[in-house]
């Protein structure tokens, strides 16, 4: 069996909110609340979820862009908070980032060559062997060499992601954090940087950590997918599991809003009331609890464990806890909700 190349252990990430002359911490927004997966070498992981539920805050937690409160990020073995700084420097070549959005996360100052330099110059790669490291990059990503002299504004969006995946690739890194990468292009430009990312892929052997809200996209590329809702994790399992076989509420409302090209086809399905709930004071039991169609009073009370469901599919649903009641499901199950 192949080792994960990365392990997230109890991630927490909560930020402080201070109040008062004196700056006292009067609470915490709980972004990411015990979070742990892992991910092979090689597997595509989507992390997907409605805006705000802790995606980038994940990811960024990961690269350590961002302290954690508390759990451990494994990478290739290696705890990566007990690093120091200039551990976690050499380690930032094995894992990259690449943003959602391609407009602001280039400097429009710089040129192409400048760009993609910066981490060659951060990792001491010598100046006669950048020239060729650049001009093979551009070469995998669709850009044209000449391009390198150009400045990084006088690019289109679609060209620009793939600015930043070279930018993100040239030191050849295993592990690849790409947040809502093609969220801001429009569909035809998205699906050549999915397909671009698809090949990347096979020709690097790369991990990916896929972040996205568009549950489509995530269909389309990876081979697990985590759901995560207000900082949690409420199901995880192998892409095609997930898709048939969707087991949390949460996952079947955001599976159902994908859009179908024949709508006469559309079945009957749960369209989501309200909003995500405040991180800050997250409900007490399941924190789906005020949206869901299949609540049961367990659910006001008691927060759902994740827990494995069949091989590999985990989910955090009092639906199929072995605690619930099944007097309590079946009463539920036939409970309203659906439209
Ligand atoms: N630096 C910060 N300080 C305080 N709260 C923050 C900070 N960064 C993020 N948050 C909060 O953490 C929660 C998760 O934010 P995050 O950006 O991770 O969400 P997301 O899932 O990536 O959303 P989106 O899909 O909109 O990008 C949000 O409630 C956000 O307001
Ligand atoms: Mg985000």
């Amino acid at each position: 069996m192949r080792e994960p190349l990365l392990e997230v252990k109890d991630l927490k990430i909560y930020f402080p909110i201070k109040k008062g002359i004196r700056q006292k911490v009067a609470s915490y927004v709980k972004a990411v609340d015990n979070v742990s997966f892992s991910i092979k070498e090689g597997e595509t992981l989507g992390l997907v979820g409605e805006s705000g539920c802790g995606k980038s805050t994940t990811g960024r937690g990961i690269a350590q862009l961002i302290k954690s409160t508390e759990g451990e990020v494994l990478f290739q073995g290696d705890c990566l908070q007990e690093l120091s700084a200039k551990e976690m420097r050499s380690m930032r070549k094995e894992m990259q980032l690449v943003f959602q959005d391609p407009y602001a996360s280039l400097n429009p100052r710089l040129t192409v060559e400048q760009i993609l330099a910066e981490p060659l110059k951060a990792h001491g790669i010598e100046r006669s062997k950048r020239r060729k490291l650049m001009e093979d990059i551009m070469e995998v990503c669709g850009l044209n060499k000449t391009y390198l002299h150009r400045y990084a504004h006088e690019f289109s969006g679609g060209q620009r992601q793939r600015i930043g995946i070279a930018r993100a690739l040239i030191l050849k890194p295993k592990l690849i954090i790409a947040d809502e990468p093609v969220a801001a292009l429009d569909v035809s430009i998205q699906a050549q940087i999915l397909n671009l990312l698809k090949d990347l892929q096979e020709e690097f052997r790369l991990t990916y950590l896929f972040i996205s809200h568009d549950l489509s996209v995530v269909q389309h590329l990876c081979n697990r997918v985590a759901v995560m809702y207000l900082g949690r994790i409420v199901e995880i399992g192998e892409a095609d599991k997930i898709f048939e076989n969707r087991l949390h509420p949460y996952t079947e409302s955001l599976i159902d809003a994908i859009p179908i090209s024949n709508p006469r086809n559309r079945k009957e399905r749960i369209i989501l009331q309200g909003d995500v709930p405040s991180p800050v004071d997250p409900p007490k039991g399941c924190a789906f609890v005020g949206r869901c169609p299949k609540v049961m009073p367990c659910c006001h009370t008691d927060r759902p464990e994740l827990l494995e469901h069949s091989d590999g599919h985990h989910v955090a649903c009092h639906l199929y806890s072995a605690k619930t009641e099944k007097m309590e499901v079946s009463s539920c199950s036939e409970s309203g909700g659906r439209v």
